[in-house]
């Protein structure tokens, strides 16, 4: 079991180095101000409409979570002064579907496509499966390549797609063993062996 209150230090694949941390209110101040840093594009594929600040209320709904219906961990840069959030990863499970949880992921911009993304969802599947979940589902918008490339090394198939959105749900596999034999597979892997805890 993860206890809740941990905080890591993992390398990611580029030798840079991130700190994970569960998410909890003292993180709002750093959460508003990373959303500064999300582009416009990256705020509508997270939230599917655009977003320029957070409210109080919506700060204290990211933040204030409970680790075990409301999962929230973020990542920070250890490489540069000042360690900002550069990442968060969530679920919240689904209260009609036990075993299911709805999956969020968010990289800032300028530190996308370094591999943390993958490695956040290495993490949501360590908890994930920890607690007992079989299922990650997402509404994902149809042109989110790097989401649904995410999604896809857990078997993912689509629900249901209503306009843009597409409801995605991926099945966990139980070990690292089933994870695909893809190369990004194989990076979803390596991130989940990198979370030494
Ligand atoms: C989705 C997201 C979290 C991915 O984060 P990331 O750190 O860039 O992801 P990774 O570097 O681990 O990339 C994983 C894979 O995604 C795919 N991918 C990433 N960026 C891509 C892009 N711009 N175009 C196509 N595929 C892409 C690739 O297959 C990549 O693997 P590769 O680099 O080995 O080819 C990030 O793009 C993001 O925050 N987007 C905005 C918010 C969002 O869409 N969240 C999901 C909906 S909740």
């Amino acid at each position: 079991m993860i206890p809740a209150k941990a905080a890591f230090r993992v390398p990611l694949a580029d030798g840079g180095e991130v700190r994970l941390h569960p998410l909890s209110p003292k993180d709002a101040p750093g959460l508003q101000a990373g959303l500064q840093r999300l582009s416009p594009l990256s705020r509508y594929r997270r939230f599917g409409r655009p977003v320029s600040r957070f409210s109080a209320e919506e700060l204290r709904y990211l933040t204030a979570v409970d680790q075990r219906h409301h999962v929230a961990w973020g990542a920070s840069d250890l490489s540069a002064p000042g360690r900002k959030g550069i990442g968060v990863a969530r679920f919240v499970r689904l209260a009609d579907r036990p075993g299911t949880a709805e999956i969020a992921l968010t990289v800032v911009d300028a530190h996308q496509r370094r591999g943390l993304g993958i490695l956040l969802l290495a993490l949501l599947w360590r908890l994930g499966r920890a607690q007992g979940l079989r299922r990650f589902s997402g509404q994902i918008q149809a042109g989110n390549a790097p989401m649904l490339a995410i999604l896809a090394q857990f078997d993912a198939r689509i629900e249901a797609s209503t306009g843009d959105c597409i409801d995605v749900s991926a099945r966990l596999p139980e070990t690292l063993d089933g994870f695909p034999d893809s190369a990004l597979g194989r990076k979803a892997r390596d991130a989940a062996l990198r979370l030494s805890f």
